[in-house]
């Protein structure tokens, strides 16, 4: 076999061992366990600052511990909650908690492997985790949560899912590291709309025909729009739970978009540069 090809079927087969690792490690979960370490109460109300719950959200912490963060947003904010946790001393520990606090009708604790939650309820999810839970849980998340959901974690990122928010709180009563202080992280699930979209916008008296292309990395969006047969750049995208917003121009006209995803559909406004915003619609190819 000549050298050039024996090279390419090397390469081929090196990058199908590479997927089928990263393949395996997704399905066979995560390689540390993660031990039980508190979140400082001063870090619990933190976390729920930047989460912003109410009393119609449902709460999900994974990895719940003692329960204080589902136990403290159903005592402040009136939240409903679910916690889930291997331990079940642990999971006995938060139903007490919850009795004395006077929130068991609103909360549940269970002893559960977090990736065998149903994440879809949620409307807030919670954790203080691993680096390596995070990522493992971050497809799974992203599928399951609608566009608009949050999730707080507790000194952990997400990789290359940015955070929508940070925030740096003094933990003296910390359990673990040096530096008596904790990060915390908050991302605001994205509707998912790369792909295909037709509509239409206004020009000069008429109606043009527009077929969009969006490319998404998380809350970034770009891509590029055909108008008139010419493709120009989408710009100044971004997608913000359920909110889509970008702007491109052609011949000398911007137009600037900002609608809700809602499946197949984008409803919203549209406004041609200087004019008033009308009402916009689009509709996903494939
Ligand atoms: C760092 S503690 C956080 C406890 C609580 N969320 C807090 O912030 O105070 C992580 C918890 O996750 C639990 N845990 C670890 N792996 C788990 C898994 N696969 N499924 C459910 N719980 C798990 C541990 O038992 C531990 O209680």
């Amino acid at each position: 076999m000549p050298r050039a090809i024996r090279l390419r079927c090397a390469l081929a087969l090196a990058a199908l061992v590479a997927l089928d690792a990263s393949a395996r490690a997704a399905q066979e979960g995560p390689t540390e366990e993660v031990p039980y370490v508190r979140t400082p109460q001063a870090v619990v109300d933190a976390m729920l600052r930047l989460a912003a719950p109410r009393p119609a959200d449902f709460l999900v912490d994974l990895g719940s511990g003692d329960g204080r963060i589902v136990i403290t947003a159903a005592q402040r904010y009136g939240t409903r909650g679910l916690g889930v946790d291997l331990d079940a001393t642990l999971v006995a520990e938060a139903r007490a908690r919850a009795v004395a606090a006077g929130v068991a009708e609103r909360v549940r604790f269970e002893k559960r492997d977090l990736f065998a939650t149903d994440l879809a309820p949620a409307t807030i999810v919670t954790m203080y985790l691993l680096p390596e839970y995070n990522l493992l849980l971050r497809p799974k998340l992203l599928a399951a949560l609608r566009p608009g959901a949050r999730i707080v974690s507790h000194d952990w990122d997400m990789g290359e899912w940015r955070p929508d928010a940070r925030l740096t709180v003094a933990a003296p009563d910390k359990p673990v590291g040096i530096a008596k202080e904790s990060t915390v992280y908050l991302w605001i699930v994205p509707a998912r709309v790369s792909g295909r979209w037709r509509t239409e916008v206004p020009r000069d008296g008429r109606t043009v025909p527009v077929e969009i292309a969006f490319t998404q990395a998380f809350q970034d969006l770009g891509g590029e729009a055909r108008i008139d047969g010419r493709a120009v750049a989408i710009e100044r995208a971004s997608v913000a739970g359920a909110r889509v917003l970008f702007r491109f121009e052609d011949g000398g006209k911007g137009w600037r978009f900002d609608g809700r995803a809602r499946g197949d559909r984008i409803v919203g406004q549209v406004s041609e540069d200087g004019g008033p915003p009308r009402p916009w619609r689009a509709f996903r190819v494939e």
